[in-house]
């Protein structure tokens, strides 16, 4: 029996497809990111992200079969991502995912977005994973959760306002930094002081962790803008400290994610951290988490780059998990914006 699952990933603004064996063997996971239809916009238009996702999608399942070396004869089992998203692209995915399960009488499985991102740090490390602290960090969440199994989640807290990524994205504009500003942020830091400004951070609170980065956006506002919230924010070039502006903001966002969750973890007695989501791609948030796990005993898991922003890797995977519990979905299956 083939233990190949193929993966569809349409959830927000990338397109991603993915051939994986037995949840961890990646033979293929090509991605079409639509970031540059999107830049001009500063954020994700979910009418333009709807219809490129129908425009590429096919192809893309086509790209990834050849890539892999296989055909659809070769697979064994459909994973999509149903929830939560943008509905208008989680339905190009899961229409896809039915029809080719359907064609083909395939199993369909239908996987949580957030959870597959938790199991993403897994995928290409051997030994012990479970049980472990996720903090899934992204332009959309950042949410800590206790995973007992690779789709056994339990929500311990969320963002109290906006998620980390978004206050890069948002930071990075008043920089007059291209979107998505979290690797701009990160770039133009490195020439930057990390102490020059001392950004509020977020603390941990015994018993009731918690994230919020509305504060640290706004001590960036006005810090640019002065004191007067009505007045215009400068140009980007009017910005003598923009790199030292960057670096500081940078430490204050990445020491308001490792203390909170290193906390956590240690009153939640989880010996391992898993670190996913787009923002999990910032260096020094894997320099710092791991430096903070260790000093508690802990470990602090990241998975590469390539499977930290949005890819069908990680469907494919938890996928395979689902399938062999026999969590198999109806045709009837919908998507979910939550
Ligand atoms: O997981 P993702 O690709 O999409 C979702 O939001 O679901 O995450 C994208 C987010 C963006 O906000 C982007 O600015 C942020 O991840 N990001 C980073 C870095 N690379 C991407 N944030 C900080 N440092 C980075 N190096
Ligand atoms: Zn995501």
């Amino acid at each position: 029996m083939s233990e190949l699952v193929l993966g569809i990933e349409s959830s927000c603004d990338e397109t991603a497809v993915a051939v994986v064996r037995a949840g961890r063997e990646i033979l293929a996971a090509p991605v079409e990111s639509q970031v540059l239809e999107h830049a001009r916009y500063g954020g994700v238009v979910p009418e333009i992200a709807g219809r490129s996702h129908l425009r590429v999608i096919r192809p893309l399942v086509d790209r990834a079969l050849v890539d892999a070396h296989v055909t659809l004869d070769d697979i064994g089992c459909i994973a999509v991502t149903s929830r939560p998203g943008l509905i208008g692209s989680l339905l190009v995915g899961l229409s896809a995912a039915k029809g080719i399960a359907f064609v083909r009488g395939l199993p369909l499985v239908c996987v949580n977005h957030i959870e597959a991102h938790a199991y993403a740090a897994t995928m290409e490390s051997e030994g012990e994973h479970y049980p472990s602290l996720a903090l899934v960090v992204s332009g959309g969440h950042t949410a800590l959760y206790v995973a007992r199994s690779p789709f056994e989640l339990e929500l311990v807290t969320r963002t109290l306002d906006d998620a980390a990524g978004e206050a890069f994205d948002k930071v990075a504009y008043l920089l007059g930094l291209p979107y998505p500003g979290g690797p701009s942020i990160s770039k133009l830091a490195t020439t930057g002081d990390r102490t020059a400004y001392d950004f509020p951070r977020c603390k941990p609170k015994r018993g009731k962790p918690a994230f919020s980065f509305s504060g640290l956006k706004t001590a960036v506002l006005y810090h640019l803008r002065g004191q007067d919230a009505l007045a215009p924010t400068p140009p980007p070039d009017a910005i003598p400290d923009r790199a030292d502006v960057a670096a500081s903001f940078e430490e204050a966002a990445v020491d308001s994610l490792v203390a909170p969750t290193v906390a956590a973890a240690v009153e939640l007695g989880l010996p391992r951290i898993h670190v996913v989501g787009g923002v999990a791609c910032n260096r020094r948030l894997r320099e710092k988490m791991k430096a903070a796990a260790a000093e508690q005993g802990l470990t602090a898991l990241f998975p590469a780059p390539a499977y930290c922003t949005d890819n069908a890797a990680m469907i494919a995977g938890l996928g395979w998990h689902l399938w062999k519990a026999g969590r198999i979905a109806g045709l009837e299956a919908d998507a979910l914006a939550q």
